[in-house]
């Protein structure tokens, strides 16, 4: 089954197709003639998933997902949460982003953090949603290089290692975006049969 996602990470890109296997091909807006951003302007992680759908169904008619993510820090009220991509700037700058998270997180004991995503479908011209978190905590200094983001400050519980020092397969196991994308691969299978 051919679906397009709506984005243009390859890390993301990556760990979805890795989540939904080979029977999934995935598009990418680019591959659809899609080269503008995508609006993503709303509050919620839930507005901006359905915004970013939405928008890329009008512009293609096809069937498609978007997802948008967060880190919700306890002791920071949830922040960044909807704002986590452009924290610090008005770009996508990961380790400016990471350097402030840090910053306001100093002498704070209270480490305690989530991840959670939203996947927002279209298909056939209906909306559907699907939510993945996980928890666990913000570490003193980055560690790790792999993945993106805020991975190199981010222990899942359960685990002593960031998710910046996890393989991609490591990290799906218990990632906020594996656990949302296993449930629209659920249902985008239930619904094949
Ligand atoms: P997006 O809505 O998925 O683009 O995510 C917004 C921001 O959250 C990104 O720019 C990253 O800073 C952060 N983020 C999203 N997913 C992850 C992840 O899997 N690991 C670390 N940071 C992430």
């Amino acid at each position: 089954m051919e679906i397009l996602f709506a984005t243009n990470n390859a890390h993301k890109l990556m760990e979805v197709q890795a989540v939904l296997g080979p029977g999934f091909k995935l598009l990418t807006p680019r591959d659809c003639g899609v080269t503008e951003d995508i609006p993503e302007e709303q509050e919620t992680l839930e507005g901006n998933a359905s915004q970013k759908a939405r928008y890329l169904h009008g512009r293609t008619g096809m069937d498609c997902f978007a997802d948008d993510t967060g880190l919700e820090v306890e002791a920071l009220g949830g922040a960044p949460g909807v704002h986590s991509a452009r924290y610090a700037t008005d770009g996508h700058d990961f380790t400016a982003n990471n350097r402030l998270l840090l910053e306001n997180l100093a002498g704070q004991t209270n480490r305690r953090a989530r991840f959670r995503t939203v996947i927002s479908l279209i298909l056939k011209g209906e909306e559907h949603l699907f939510e993945g978190i996980v928890e666990g905590r913000i570490i003193d200094s980055e560690q790790g290089h792999e993945g993106f983001g805020y991975d190199p400050l981010f222990i899942p519980d359960g685990y002593d290692r960031t998710f910046a020092q996890m393989t991609t397969g490591e990290k799906n196991e218990v990632s906020h975006r594996a656990r949302a994308v296993r449930k629209l691969a659920a249902y985008l299978h239930a619904i094949e049969k």
